[in-house]
């Protein structure tokens, strides 16, 4: 089959897999905030001695770019921070009332929202608040997402002398006609004084954010984008497929038609100009839509086959335990999957008044506990082996025989006990997995949920 034809077949809705089950496919069965933290206990105790991952969810904006999927609230009034850190602040403490015993935290990452959106002050507030009631493991990941807008010498000072050695500036695109389509004026300028600032402090990895597929971006665009981004040579980029989901965001994502979004091969082609700019540039390709430089952790990690996935993405950390706070942040238990409420107000009264701010969650089942494994690995390896009894469920035949046409494509092999994403199967690594989601299958969306595929 023709390429072009493959793109157009495999450009349907389908999931990132930074978790399996994914999250609208949770069932909720059995799911209590009690049940919950008897898991956080359980994986505390197994797996204390490698450590915990932390992400802390910041979610304000000053402005609005219109193409974001983010959970982010836009405000200019910065008093806002203080009573956030306050909630964050109490919503560690049950966790540490919960261990009894001060976690050893090896990643922690600040996600949102724009973290840099606080002042550093603040910042320093609430992360040496955390870090006074813990200890750091071997080589801690200590990472935060920058504007480059409103970062300054002095975030990135604060944030290095904290222990974070990276972080990852949004860049999306420096077209100014896509800039100005979505909302978002940042000039390449910005960019390289903030990731030349960092490099002089010390930053050790700095990633940039590019994403393809945005209204009214053209080759040209991700050419010239891909072309000066090559000259500041970030440690790693991630090269995001814009995610179009007006119809959970709203009014964020409806100030261009659709009409001006590129679609199935349209958009391949944007993605596949920045691949190949990126691999000239001495990139290596790794996982869905990322790239590192060969001196870059995640590029050995990909390599050694220790590469993991987790809610923040691909990472070198493997925790088993994550634990989320603020709004709509995600936690997982790896037995147990739970999220806080997303709105800011219902969030902030739940945590105040001494309530659990978790609206929902999911207790994984010993069959998604093995596909899990299976998704993780394709994911992240490209590959999956289920010789061992422990690894097999009669659903995952199911999944591989749902392979059989992707095969019959040239996409994936099933050889054995091994299943492989061919070459050609790179750009559709979520139509694979779809394949082995049982929790999926179960379901068959009636409504549609996920952004497409490519
Ligand atoms: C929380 S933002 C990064 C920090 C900061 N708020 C900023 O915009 O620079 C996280 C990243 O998600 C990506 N992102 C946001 N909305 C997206 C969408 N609809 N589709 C694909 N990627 C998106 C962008 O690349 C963005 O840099
Ligand atoms: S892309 Fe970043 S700055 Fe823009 S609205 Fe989303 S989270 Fe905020």
């Amino acid at each position: 089959m023709l390429k072009k034809e493959l793109f157009k077949k495999y450009d349907v809705p389908a999931p990132r897999y930074t978790s399996y089950p994914t999250v609208p496919y949770w069932s909720g069965e059995g799911f209590s905030v009690q049940r919950w933290e008897e898991t956080v206990g359980r994986t505390f105790t197994e797996t204390n001695k490698e450590a915990i991952g932390l992400y802390i969810h910041l979610p304000f904006c000053e402005s609005l770019c219109t193409f974001c999927g983010c959970n982010r609230r836009i405000t200019k009034n910065h008093a806002v921070e203080v009573p956030y850190i306050e909630r964050l602040l109490q919503e560690w403490s049950t966790y540490l009332e919960l261990w009894g015993a001060k976690p050893r935290i090896k990643e922690l990452h600040l996600g949102g929202g724009t973290p840099t959106f606080f002042s550093p002050d603040n910042l320093h507030q609430l992360i040496s608040a955390i870090l006074s009631e813990s200890e750091i493991a071997d080589e801690p990941e200590f990472g935060f997402e920058a504007h480059p807008n409103n970062t300054t010498v002095e975030h990135l000072s604060v944030l290095y002398d904290l222990g974070f050695r990276r972080f990852s500036l949004g860049v999306q695109d420096l077209d100014p006609v896509v800039q100005e389509t979505i909302n978002r004026i940042q000039p390449y300028e910005k960019v390289e004084s903030v990731t030349r600032a960092a490099r002089e402090i010390g930053y050790s990895s700095i990633n940039f954010d590019l994403v393809y597929g945005l209204p009214r971006q053209k080759l040209s665009s991700i050419w010239n984008t891909v072309t000066e981004v090559n000259k500041l040579r970030p440690d790693r980029i991630a090269f995001y497929s814009y995610a179009h989901v007006p119809w959970i965001k709203g009014v964020g994502q409806r100030n261009f038609s659709e009409s001006d979004l590129p679609l199935d091969a349209e958009k391949r082609a944007l993605y596949e100009v920045g691949r190949e700019l990126l691999e000239e540039a001495g990139y290596h390709e790794i996982g869905l839509d990322h790239f590192a430089l060969e001196e870059d952790a995640l590029y050995r990690a990909s390599r050694n086959k220790t590469l993991h996935r987790n809610f923040m993405g691909y990472t070198t950390a493997h925790t088993k335990l994550l634990i989320g706070l603020g709004v709509s942040a995600i936690s997982d238990s790896w037995y147990a999957f739970a999220q806080d409420d997303k709105a800011l107000k219902t969030y902030s009264e739940a945590v105040e008044s001494g309530r659990s701010p978790i609206v929902r969650g999911h207790i994984l089942t010993e069959e998604d506990l093995r596909l899990r494994q299976h998704i993780l690995n394709i994911m992240c390896q490209l590959e999956t082996r289920f010789s061992e009894a422990e690894t097999q469920c009669p659903r995952l035949k199911q999944g591989l025989n749902r392979l059989a046409t992707m095969e019959k494509d040239g996409l994936v092999q099933v050889r054995g006990d091994t299943l492989r994403v061919l070459k050609e199967g790179r750009p559709f690594l979520r139509n694979i997995c779809m394949a082995l989601d049982a929790r999926y299958w179960d379901r068959q969306a009636k409504t549609q949920v996920f952004s497409r595929a490519i």
